[in-house]
């Protein structure tokens, strides 16, 4: 092994770079097709069914108007690998079969790595210890009867290598006399030090041990349920984190569940360990458990290495739908589809699979709610909605919700769901809807609290199409404005267009990427809202298809518009000419004929 200096990382990376084609890497996962200049697919990071996922291979790039992600091939493999950035570089180096240049690791480090390995095994030592004093001896007595009232069996206390923490310093003892210390045995967070004297004492005494796997399998921590039932005591303690156990970067389960997960395809995320235990018992072992916290992002990441579906089966009471409401757009955020089970009269997954059985759990999940429902049904339950203000507000709370959906027989059975549940007419339901969905998105008027949206004008929407248009093919813009001045645009469309103008000049094609850079701040805004599917009715998705009726219709409103402007002007000129009595009529007729000619000409066009 060598010492790898800076300079050869470097000059590693940029070899990796040099030989990795884009196209050819995203089309490992994302079916491309050739259009207007680039390559467009449906995006893998957020679910959509019109293309708006793009790889423009000689820079090196991809964009997703949809969702806004993009970068270089690495940052793509570690998104969709879910692997950090050097490691993207590190997976495609072996693809290419690129050797890595290795190093030795600095004393430092294995300092770091020589801890973690030390805690690794006093928590196995500590679970192999729980276990046995659960299964054997009278010790674990109690806690075996807690178990067998849950309906916990010997299997899943086997293969969960449940266990119990007897009322005693007996763990302590044995680790010490092994040879670790204190100091260990407290950074590995099983024991504590006391805040009266200098002594140490185990946490966990006298609780059912439920062993924290690492994705590996290696048990990085513990939780602790007591067997009494007091208020006074807290019902489940968890090893603080540690080295080894970074509580929002884990998922109880998921060394077990995630073969299960990858071949039925979904996963099933529960509040408790209790819940993913009793479901598992029952058979039903593609189930996680988020630990009693958030849902993270990192956990959502997690998951997506297995499965792109999420089902979550939160307790049912309002700390629990909470919780679910929080989870689902960090799923979708990971280009997850999420559904949530709602668990009937108030019961935990647990209580319900062992009052009402497998089967009827099941049927749970064939009925489980999509994530759109749900955020529906949530804000219906959580608002007044008996004025019409008040019924207003809300279906300005829901609309956000639904302003993505495309497909024209979901609208409308939305579109009616809502109508229904608020008493209101489904034909205001829809126009507020398509006014909100043409309206600037998120609108600002709504977050403010209050709803107003203004309606882009029939000219406004028109420039936008042809813009759209022209960002796949520049030489429209020419055409364009061989036709209609620049001026008459209005400002905030004139950067867009300048930068539209100089790609066909300078035979560069438009990216999203340049564009950032050559543009400020506000007209870059403006341009990704115009470029983004969910702009306006007429899509991304129009402009891949190339629909010559939207852009000859768009342009046709442009024209109208500007002939209008100009031929008032016109008009003006030509009053102007023949009114003005210090001028000789014969000397002035060539113009006054010229000035006739031209809004002729222009009056054809108008409508
Ligand atoms: P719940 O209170 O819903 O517990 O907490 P549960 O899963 O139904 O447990 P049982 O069935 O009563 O045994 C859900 C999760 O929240 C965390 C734990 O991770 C638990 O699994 N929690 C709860 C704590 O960390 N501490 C507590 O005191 C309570
Ligand atoms: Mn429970």
């Amino acid at each position: 092994m060598e010492v790898v200096s800076s300079s050869e990382l470097d000059e590693f990376v940029d070899r990796v770079r040099e030989r990795s084609d884009i196209r050819e890497v995203v089309g490992n996962y994302v079916p491309l097709t050739f259009k207007a200049g680039r390559y467009w697919g449906c995006c893998p990071f957020h679910s959509e069914k019109t293309a708006s996922f793009t790889v423009t291979p000689d820079k090196g790039l991809f964009y997703c108007f949809g969702c806004h992600v993009g970068g270089n091939v690495f940052n793509f493999l570690s998104k969709i690998e879910n692997i950090t950035y050097f490691e993207a570089i590190k997976l495609q180096a072996e693809r290419l079969g690129i050797p890595i240049p290795v190093r030795n690791k600095s004393p430092e480090e294995m300092k770091v790595e020589q801890n973690k390995k030390t805690l690794l095994k006093i928590n196995e030592l500590a679970r192999d210890f729980y276990h046995s004093r659960l299964t054997k001896g009278p010790q674990g007595e109690s806690c075996r009867k807690y178990l067998v009232s849950r309906g916990i069996t010997e299997n899943v206390i086997k293969n969960f290598k449940l266990g119990f923490a007897p009322n005693s310093d007996e763990l302590t003892k044995i680790l010490i006399r092994r040879g670790f210390s204190y100091e260990q045995l407290e950074a590995a967070g099983l024991v504590q030090k006391s805040s009266y004297d200098d002594g140490f004492y185990e946490k966990m005494k006298g609780r059912m041990i439920i062993p924290i796997n690492d994705i590996f399998g290696r048990v990085v921590a513990f939780g602790g349920r007591t067997l009494k039932n007091d208020a006074d005591v807290a019902k489940y303690l968890n090893t603080k984190e540690t080295a080894v156990f970074v509580k929002g970067k884990m998922l109880f389960g998921l060394d077990r569940a995630n073969k299960k997960i990858s071949a039925q395809d979904y996963a099933i995320v529960v509040e408790g360990y209790m819940d993913a235990i009793s479901l598992a018992s029952f058979g039903i072992e593609n189930v996680v458990a988020s630990l009693g916290t958030a849902f993270s992002e990192a956990q959502a990441k997690l998951l997506t290495r297995y499965t792109r579906r999420i089902i979550f089966c939160y307790d049912s009471d309002e700390a629990g739908q909470r919780a679910t409401v929080r989870a689902l757009p960090i799923v979708q955020q990971a280009g997850a589809e999420a559904f949530v089970i709602k668990v009937p009269e108030g019961k935990d997954p647990d209580e319900f699979i062992r009052r009402k059985g497998k089967p009827a759990f099941a049927k749970l999940i064939r009925n489980a709610t999509p994530m759109i429902d749900y955020r529906i049904d949530f804000v219906l339950d959580h608002s007044k909605h008996d004025s019409y203000d008040e019924k207003v507000y809300t279906l300005h709370e829901i609309l956000p919700l639904v302003a993505k959906i495309e497909d024209a027989t979901l609208k409308n059975a939305y579109a009616r769901k809502i109508a229904t549940a608020l008493f209101l007419d489904e034909t205001s339901v829809k126009a507020e809807w398509e006014k909100f969905s043409t309206g600037s998105k998120q609108n600002e008027n709504f977050s403010a609290g209050r709803f107003k949206i203004q309606e882009k004008s029939k000219l406004e929407q028109s420039i936008e199409v042809i813009l759209r248009t022209s960002w796949g093919e520049v030489e429209i813009m020419d055409y364009v404005l061989s036709l209609v001045p620049r001026e008459f645009f209005p400002e905030k469309y004139q950067e867009i267009i300048g930068y539209i103008e100089r790609c066909y000049k300078e035979d560069r094609v438009p990216d999203d990427l340049d564009a950032a850079k050559e543009l400020d701040e506000k007209s870059y805004a403006e341009l990704s809202r115009i470029l983004s599917p969910a702009a306006s009715r007429f899509g991304v998705e129009e402009f891949v298809q190339q629909d010559s009726k939207a852009f000859t219709d768009s342009f046709e409103v442009i024209r109208q518009a500007w002939s209008k402007i100009h031929y008032e002007k016109l008009l003006t000129e030509f009053y102007a000419t023949i009114n003005d009595k210090n001028k000789s009529f014969d000397g002035e007729l060539p113009k006054i004929a010229q000035l006739a000619d031209k809004m002729f000409s222009l009056t054809k066009i108008e409508d």
